[in-house]
């Protein structure tokens, strides 16, 4: 084998192997927010992590009395899915409907979202991810705080 031939063969081994490992496993524009902070184990772990603190927390668990922290959790993970692009279709209550009456205070929302912040960094979600899923939560601060509805009114 001539010099040359040998270098072809020593490129094209180089190539297939390239081939073989797939896309260099950087951030591309076209992953969703839910896929780079890490699927649904992360997303899980950083909540439960959450509402596990918030409800342990005496300045912000006044409203999670008698509360199915099972259910929150796994509610709160498939509205993040659905907000990051991550392909769920959250079946959970309208967030409006669900903070109704339970008189949350604003304090108590930057409270949340402080502990979250934490959570997703103690899981090594990237500062830029977490600000990105920071920005789409803190417009739903309207439908989570101080929301007052009525009681049906009654015919009889
Ligand atoms: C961006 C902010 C928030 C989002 C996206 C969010 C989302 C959710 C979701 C998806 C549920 C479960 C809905 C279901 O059961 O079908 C839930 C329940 C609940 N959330 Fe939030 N939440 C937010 C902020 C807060 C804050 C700041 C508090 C209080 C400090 C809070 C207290 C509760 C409580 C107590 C429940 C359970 C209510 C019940 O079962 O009757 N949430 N939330």
């Amino acid at each position: 084998m001539t010099s040359h031939q040998r270098l072809v063969s020593a490129l094209r081994t180089l190539l297939a192997a390239a081939a073989l490992a797939g896309p260099p496993a950087i951030a591309c524009a076209h992953q969703s927010l839910y896929a780079a902070m890490g699927g649904t184990k992360v997303v899980a772990r950083f909540v439960s992590q959450t509402i596990d603190k918030v409800a342990a927390d005496p300045r912000l668990n006044q409203s999670f009395r008698d509360v199915d922290l099972a259910r929150v959790k796994r509610e709160l993970t498939s509205y993040i899915c659905q907000l990051a692009g991550g392909g769920c279709k959250y079946t959970g209550i309208p967030i409006r409907a669900v903070h109704a009456n339970l008189g949350i205070t604003q304090a108590q929302f930057y409270g949340l979202v402080q502990i979250l912040r934490h959570q997703m960094r103690a899981n090594h979600v990237d500062l830029r991810d977490r600000n990105r899923l920071l920005a789409l939560l803190a417009p739903l601060e309207p439908q989570v705080v101080d929301v007052r509805v009525p009681p049906p009114k009654r015919k009889d």
